[in-house]
């Protein structure tokens, strides 16, 4: 994956995620990150890899449910030449390859008891034998990250997982929240994947209706985000000219949640843009205390207040003195408008002045980059 990936995110989970990213960042302690199958587990693994005073050795994963039992202390130790019918020479383990980097151990919770038992030993004296070797063992000198999607506190009541194991590894827990608990994300996370997608594949960044844009803040994701990135993928390499509407997301996106919770269906997700807009319209609220503040706190994000000046735009008919009416701070007009044009969100009329006058139809698509 490339250098440039970070933990993108709007939301209050997201950064808290990112703060938990920088402090496991400056020790060498012990990392455990948890949460559902895409939710970026192995993002947040490269993240602390990188940042770290060890971003520059090598970070070496292993996915621990996809090595047999057999195969795995011989690939994490490394072997000596003879050792078994197939060891021709002498191999170099896993972690002496991750010297002075990070070993990112993935699916943890697959291992089986006898790999835990070795993983724990050199756990406790940080040696590595290699597997035949008769000579003294060699310290290496690596920082251990582990992931799962397992309830790991399930596998140690039935015996599957060591206790003394999980407290080993259990040092600095990460969990991730699954994207559904934190809807605010999908709007920056779709941006930057719709972005790099129409990039990577030389197309143009498709454009949205705004029932569109409804259905994918309101769907639950239960692919999390690696199933967001393939739709974004797909929406941009079938885009055609034009808008895209929900008659183009695929089927997985239009089911809607089916919650038997009652009150998941009285709080239908809105985005943050039409909340505030009807705070301030409706309830006559000023732009101050309910955009510049949160803004200002950076509980909203640009593409939130990109997509309420956008809105009002298109009620305005591109009319900025009229937004600022709508805003309920006319007399503000010019700092308001100084304020836009310093944090990138002052957009431009054009295409709102040629927009017929049944505004509701006027095309939505997501901002440009999101808090950068
Ligand atoms: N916050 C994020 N910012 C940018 N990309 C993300 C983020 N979260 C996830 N992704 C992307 O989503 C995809 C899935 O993430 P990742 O592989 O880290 O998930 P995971 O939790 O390890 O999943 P699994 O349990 O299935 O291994 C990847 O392509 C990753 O780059
Ligand atoms: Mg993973």
């Amino acid at each position: 994956m490339s250098n440039q990936i970070r933990f993108i995110g709007a939301s209050r989970a997201a950064q808290l995620v990112q703060e938990e990213i920088d402090d496991a960042s400056r020790s060498d302690a012990k990392v455990l990150i948890t949460g559902e199958s895409g939710v970026g587990k192995e993002v947040v693994a490269q993240l602390i890899h990188q940042q770290s005073r060890r971003g520059r050795a090598p970070l070496v994963t292993i996915n621990c449910a996809g090595v047999p039992d057999s195969l795995l202390a011989t690939e994490m130790f490394g072997h000596m030449r003879g050792s078994f019918t197939d060891a021709h020479r002498d191999t170099t383990g896993w972690l002496e390859k991750a010297h002075r980097g990070t070993i990112f151990m993935d699916e943890i919770g697959e291992m089986s008891l006898s790999m835990q038992s070795l993983l724990l030993r050199f756990l406790e004296n940080g040696e590595i034998q290699r597997v035949g070797s008769e000579r003294q063992s060699t310290q290496v000198d690596v920082r251990l990250v582990a992931a799962t999607n397992r309830r790991l506190a399930d596998r140690i009541a039935t015996g599957e997982f060591r206790e003394d194991l999980f407290y080993r590894l259990n040092v600095i827990h990460i969990d991730i929240p699954p994207l559904r608990e934190r809807r605010e994300d999908i709007a920056p996370l779709l941006d930057h994947f719709l972005r790099i997608f129409s990039q990577s594949h030389s197309m143009e960044r498709p454009m949205f209706s705004q029932e569109a844009t409804e259905q994918l803040m309101a769907c639950d994701w239960p692919g999390n985000v690696r199933q967001l990135r393939n739709v974004a993928e797909r929406l941009v390499v079938r885009a055609r000219q034009g808008i895209i509407t929900t008659a183009d997301l695929p089927r997985e996106v239009l089911s809607g949640p089916v919650s038997p919770n009652p009150s998941a269906t009285l709080a239908p997700t809105r985005a943050p843009a039409e909340i505030l807009f009807e705070r301030m319209v409706r309830n006559g609220e000023t732009f101050w205390t309910v955009v510049y503040e949160p803004f200002m706190a950076r509980d909203l994000t640009r593409s939130d207040l990109r997509e309420l000046v956008r809105h009002a735009l298109g009620i305005t008919r591109g009319n900025y003195k009229n937004v600022a009416q709508l805003f309920n701070v006319p007399a503000d007009y010019k700092r308001l408008l100084n304020f836009l044009r310093k944090y990138q969100c002052h957009l431009p009329i054009q295409e709102f002045r040629a927009i017929p006058v049944e505004h509701s139809a006027a095309p939505r698509s997501f901002p440009e980059a999101v808090g950068e």
